[in-house]
């Protein structure tokens, strides 16, 4: 079933060219978004006072990478839960808010339970799983199957880019009546449409990474800066290196640098700041100087040809990666942190699939 693979992780992600072209089949069609499993439900959530997205782990990262085309695409506001966190509270669900629930297995306890909550205080209940018949797909009143395949790495990887694929579709359908977005619209949907062939390029960091990984070794932390489209990069990236390289690191919002984390930096902790092009991109440019200023040790990743924009005197290490739409590229930019952990896992010598104390599916709470 590995196949020339050694690691069904490392099998799973160098598959993500072909998930996300089946989680698009047949659904982006002369620039329109068909999602058959929405179709009836667009007027509704359309209507609605709030959508509320539930999750937990890897699946609540990917809500998080789309929480911000979702707010632009459809006007309407989005708030973050982590399904634990959710039912610990009895936090605030009403029958005009449209909850998405996101989960890869669709058994996830905590997800499930947050699922019965919601459906008790009358909210939409909407699906995004990989798990044709699970309990999220047969309990929501409606959803999306991600279609990314079955996936056996404890490590969830193609099914976040495949959720966040699905949703960014959901986000143009919901959308889809709006004449303002038409033109952001259309962009999204190219940048759909060559977004495996950039995934394709990307994987092609593959060498590079593993030479990245040897260089980190022996670090006893990793820390992730990110903001914006790429917030979620930066937690999902941490995430994974936590999970299977069991390596300390932690994902951060860059915009929160000087009010903590700065105190941390010296010339020793491996700091990795994604820096792609977007709005937020000046704003990365200075923290990359002011960690530079602390004498960070600083890996930054960027767009294409921007090796010297981010980092003049040639004092980091580069990882540059294609450029896609902005509110497309977290598909691309955790892919070399997915290839890192990978590596980080292997040159460690840990289980890179069975990752110590873990279960691919968390059905206890
Ligand atoms: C469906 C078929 C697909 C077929 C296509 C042809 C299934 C599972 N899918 O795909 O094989 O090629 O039509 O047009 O038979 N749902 C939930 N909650 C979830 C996920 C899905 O309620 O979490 C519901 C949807 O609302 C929908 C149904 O399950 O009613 C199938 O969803 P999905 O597979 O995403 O729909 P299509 O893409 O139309
Ligand atoms: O099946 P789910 O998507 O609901 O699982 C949620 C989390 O348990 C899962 O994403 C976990 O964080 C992964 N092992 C991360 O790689």
């Amino acid at each position: 079933k590995k196949g020339s693979y050694d690691h069904f992780m490392q099998k799973e992600i160098h598959e993500q060219p072909h998930s996300l072209t089946t989680t698009m089949r047949g659904r982006l069609k002369d620039g329109e978004v068909l999602l058959g499993g929405l179709k009836e439900h667009l007027k509704t959530i359309r209507r609605c006072r709030r959508v509320v997205f539930i999750g937990c782990g890897t699946s609540y990262n990917a809500a998080l990478a789309a929480r911000p085309f979702v707010e632009e695409l459809t006007g309407i506001p989005v708030t973050m839960e982590v399904a634990s966190d959710l039912l610990d509270r009895q936090g605030p669900i009403y029958r005009e808010d449209t909850a998405v629930f996101v989960s890869q297995s669709g058994e996830t306890a905590d997800t499930l339970l947050a699922l019965d909550y919601a459906l008790e205080n009358g909210a939409l209940c909407v699906g995004i799983t990989n798990t044709v018949g699970s309990t999220l797909s047969r309990k929501t009143h409606c959803g999306v199957h991600i279609n990314a395949g079955c996936e056996i790495g404890v490590a969830s990887t193609k099914a976040y880019t495949s959720q966040i694929v699905a949703m960014a579709m959901m986000a143009l359908a919901i959308g889809s009546d709006q004449i303002s977005t038409q033109a952001r619209r259309n962009a999204i949907i190219s940048g759909l449409t060559s977004l495996p062939s950039c995934v394709s390029e990307v994987l092609k960091l593959d060498a590079e990474m593993k030479e990245l990984a040897s260089s980190l070794i022996d670090s006893e932390s990793l820390l992730v800066f990110g903001r914006g489209y790429n917030y979620a990069t930066a937690l999902e990236g941490a995430l994974k290196v936590k999970e299977v390289a069991l390596m300390h690191s932690e994902g951060m919002l860059a915009g929160e640098m000087k009010h903590g984390p700065l105190a941390l930096v010296d010339e020793n902790l491996p700091i990795i700041v994604i820096a792609t092009r977007d709005a937020c991109f000046s704003k990365q440019q200075s923290v990359i100087q002011q960690l530079l200023s602390r004498k960070g040790r600083l890996i930054v990743m960027c767009s294409k040809g921007d090796a010297s924009a981010v980092c003049s005197n040639g004092s980091c290490r580069v990882i540059e990666v294609p450029g896609v739409a902005d509110c497309l590229q977290p598909v691309i930019n955790i892919i070399p942190l997915q290839l890192l952990a990978y590596h980080l896992t292997v040159l460690r010598g840990f289980d890179v699939d069975q990752p110590r104390n873990l279960a691919k599916s968390v059905t206890t709470q």
